[in-house]
């Protein structure tokens, strides 16, 4: 697949079929998105992999955590939207209740909606993106390349994904599930403080469902464009 097709056919996919995703076809994917690039090429990602039973403990802890506290993200996730950027996230949300059914007025179906992120749209896997503390905001910067060239891949492969900043909100819960050492004494693949985790990525392969139908507009590249004096 071309990649202009990819970026026109990949969308986010918030119901997953119970169908497995094999391992190899998330390695490949990462292979994949090794290509993107990074400032000074330092590559300042890295990713944790929950697939199969790891994915369901996972998924449990995380619906478990969101009933019972407050998010404690490394990265902080309350804004304040401001009215431009507010009103797109607004036609975004009603735009998917609306696809869904749910009313605007109808506060519990749409809290009943969100929390179906925690159980991570149903996904067989996730992984979980880390960017480096050190290099700060170059580091996210970095790190979104990196995402966009994972799911640009997934979609290639027919692999549908969710990208999900709600399944950073409770880091712990995600580190329980991999190793985590101290910082100085990590070997390379333990996620250590060095490592800040930035969101999660719901990966498996789409159920026929009217969620996965909802296609958000964007803004038209005249009104993106900065004008010339
Ligand atoms: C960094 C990032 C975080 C996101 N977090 C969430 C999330 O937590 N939950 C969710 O349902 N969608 C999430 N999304 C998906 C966006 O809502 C979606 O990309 C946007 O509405 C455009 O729709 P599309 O992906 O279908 O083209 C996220 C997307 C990105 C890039």
């Amino acid at each position: 697949m071309d990649t202009q097709s990819a970026l026109r056919r990949r969308h986010s996919t918030r119901q997953f079929s119970p169908r497995p995703i094999d391992d190899a076809v998330i390695d490949a994917i990462l292979d994949d998105a090794r290509e993107a690039p990074s400032w000074s090429n330092t590559q300042p990602w890295r990713v944790a992999v929950a697939n199969g039973a790891v994915c369901d403990s996972l998924r449990h802890d995380l619906m478990a955590a969101a009933a019972s506290r407050a998010p404690s993200p490394d990265y902080p996730q309350l804004f304040e939207y401001p009215p431009l950027l507010q009103a797109r996230r607004r036609a975004t949300g009603f735009g998917l209740y609306e696809k869904l059914g749910i009313a605007r007025e109808d506060k519990e179906a749409r809290a009943r909606q969100f929390e179906k992120n925690f159980a991570i749209f149903d996904a067989p896997a996730a992984l979980f993106l880390y960017a480096h503390k050190a290099l700060e905001h170059y580091a996210v910067l970095d790190a979104g390349c990196f995402l966009m060239a994972l799911l640009l891949s997934a979609t290639a492969r027919d692999v549908s994904t969710c990208a999900q900043a709600v399944l950073a909100s409770f880091p712990d819960v995600v580190d329980r599930h991999f190793r985590r050492t101290s910082e100085g004494s990590a070997e390379k693949n333990d996620v250590d403080d060095d490592w800040k985790l930035l969101c999660g990525v719901a990966i498996g392969y789409a159920a026929d469902d009217v969620v996965n139908t909802f296609r958000p507009a964007r803004i038209p590249v005249a009104e993106l464009k900065a004008l010339p004096r």
